[in-house]
C-alpha cells in the first residue's frame, strides 16, 4: 500500500514538473536609455527579471504604449529607485493584454525609456521580442490531462517497486 505522504511528495514533485513558469531576463539602460529587450512575450506565473546595467532608474507601470504617466492600476509594476547592479523581478499575474511600463527617474521616458511586457495564454515559456506563443485556452486542457498521467504512472512506477 502507498501511504499517504508518498502520494503527497508525488504529488508536489509532478507539479512542479509539469510547471511551466520562466525567468525572463530585461537589460535596463543595457546601451541607451531603454529596455533590452523593449517588448517581451510572457505568460501568467513567468517572472520578469529587471537587471539594472547602468545608471539609476525607477520602473513604473502606464496604461499605454510609449505613455510616461502612471497607471491607474492598483496592482501596478514598480520597482523603485534601482541602481547597476540590482535586480528588479515582476511576476505576471494576468493571463493576457499587456502591461506597459516606463522609466519615472528624470527626464528617462521622454528619451523612450519605456517597454512592454505582451501577455499571451498557454503553455510553454515566454521569450523575448519577436517569438510568438500558443494562443489558445484550450492548450490548459492538455495541460491538466499531462499532469494527471505523468502522475498516475509515476504512481505506478512507484508502487511497484514497493
Ligand atoms: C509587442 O510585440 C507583440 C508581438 O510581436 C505585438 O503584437 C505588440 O504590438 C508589440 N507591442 C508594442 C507596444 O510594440
Ligand atoms: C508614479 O509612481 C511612482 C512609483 O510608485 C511614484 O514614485 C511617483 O510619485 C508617481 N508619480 C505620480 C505623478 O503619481
Amino acid at each position: 500500500m502507498v501511504r499517504t505522504l508518498d502520494i503527497l511528495v508525488l504529488l508536489i514533485l509532478t507539479f512542479l514538473a509539469c510547471s511551466n513558469a520562466e525567468t525572463i531576463t530585461v537589460k535596463v539602460a543595457d546601451n541607451a536609455l531603454d529596455f533590452n529587450p523593449k517588448n517581451v512575450t510572457a505568460r501568467k506565473g513567468d517572472v520578469i527579471s529587471f537587471v539594472f546595467v547602468s545608471g539609476k532608474h525607477s520602473l513604473v507601470q502606464s496604461d499605454s504604449p510609449g505613455v510616461c504617466t502612471n497607471s491607474t492600476s492598483l496592482t501596478s509594476l514598480s520597482s523603485g529607485e534601482k541602481s547597476q547592479g540590482e535586480t528588479y523581478t515582476y511576476t505576471v499575474n494576468q493571463n493576457d493584454g499587456a502591461i506597459y511600463y516606463f522609466c519615472n527617474y528624470g527626464q528617462h521616458c521622454l528619451g523612450g525609456e519605456s517597454g512592454v511586457i505582451n501577455v499571451v495564454t498557454g503553455n510553454g515559456g515566454g521569450s523575448g521580442s519577436g517569438s510568438n506563443g500558443k494562443s489558445s485556452a484550450s492548450v490548459n486542457v492538455p495541460n491538466s490531462f499531462n499532469f494527471f498521467l505523468l502522475f498516475t504512472i509515476t504512481l505506478f512506477f512507484f508502487k511497484s517497486m514497493l
